[in-house]
């Protein structure tokens, strides 16, 4: 080596292999960043608990590929094994983290196209967490990271009697803060009570009294996912809670949340 090193010619030769290397290692990154298109339509999805959960990631190409040069990985952080893996034409499930066992697949008919988007059934909530999809293929390779919240969310509903106002609401998580006011947003003093069952999902069971007739009140109930507003009118004459009682549930976040939450519901 040191030999080598003396004399001018090699050393000559040694400078441009290490150059030509240097370019083609350049080069080749350059290729695979233009190429490394792994994507994904939501990388922060909330899930609603013991619902099922698409984890949205593709590869943008042409036309369909061999699958026997696609490989495709799901990990999620801090938990040890895949969540998933396709890999030499085949699923591949021996490294599987116990977790997600059963749970998560992705459609073969859909990876022919590019889209390796992890459906993830009976969401709980110790699944929240960064998921990471890495995809190799004959169209390039690359990774993308999603986020996955879990959450539940339930409409409220009223019943009134004996000058007391309940209102029910059979699923909530996270933890939600329950307020309610008056139209003019003077807060009232409900009694609340949060009872969670063993998935970790609250009942939301809230009382205001004594309340006056002829009153319009406001619910809200909201975690860091979603906010719902109730508005409740009460009738004037008799205990009976007026048909225009309704509730509106928005996301807290850019995201919103997919299937079996109520947007709208009445109460009578
Ligand atoms: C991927 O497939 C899922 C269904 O398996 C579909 O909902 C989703 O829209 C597809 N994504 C893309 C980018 O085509
Ligand atoms: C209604 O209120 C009255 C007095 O405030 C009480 O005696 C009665 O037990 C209440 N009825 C119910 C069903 O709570
Ligand atoms: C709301 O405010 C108006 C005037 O500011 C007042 O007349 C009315 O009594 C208030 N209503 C309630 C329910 O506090
Ligand atoms: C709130 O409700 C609970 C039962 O649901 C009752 O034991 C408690 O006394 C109530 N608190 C107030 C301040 O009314
Ligand atoms: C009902 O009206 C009384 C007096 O106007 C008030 O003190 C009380 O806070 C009202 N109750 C509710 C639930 O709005």
């Amino acid at each position: 080596m040191f030999r080598c090193l003396s004399c001018p010619l090699c050393s000559m030769v040694i400078l441009i292999i290490v150059l030509s290397a240097i370019i083609i290692i350049i080069l080749a990154s350059a290729f695979a960043g233009k190429h490394s298109s792994v994507l994904s339509l939501d990388k922060a999805p909330v899930a609603n608990l013991g619902k099922n959960q698409l984890l949205s990631c593709y590869q943008q190409i042409i036309k369909t590929m061999p699958l026997s040069q696609m490989s495709v990985t799901w990990t999620k952080s801090e938990v040890p094994g895949v969540v998933y893996q396709f890999k030499n034409g085949a699923v591949d499930l021996e490294n599987q983290s116990p977790q997600f066992k059963g749970r998560a697949t992705v459609s073969s008919v859909d990876l022919l196209t590019g889209n390796t988007s992890l459906l993830l059934s009976t969401v709980r909530s110790q699944d929240q967490g960064k998921y990471t999809c890495t995809v190799s293929s004959s169209a390039g390779g690359g990774a993308v990271t999603v986020d996955l919240r879990a959450g539940a969310f339930s409409a409220p509903s009223f019943t009134l009697s004996n000058s007391t106002l309940t209102a029910v609401a059979e699923r909530w998580f996270p933890k939600p803060s329950v307020t309610w006011t008056n139209l003019n947003g003077t807060v009232l003093h409900g009694n609340t009570s949060l009872n969670s069952n063993s998935a970790g999902v609250y009942t939301v069971d809230t009382v205001l009294s004594p309340i006056n007739m002829s009153n319009t009140y406001i619910l809200r109930i909201e975690n860091d996912l979603k906010i719902s507003v109730s508005q409740a009118t009460l009738g004037r004459v008799g205990s009976s809670l007026s048909r225009d009682s309704q509730t509106s549930l928005t996301a807290d976040t850019s995201s919103s949340s997919s299937g079996g939450t109520p947007r709208h519901s009445q109460a009578s």
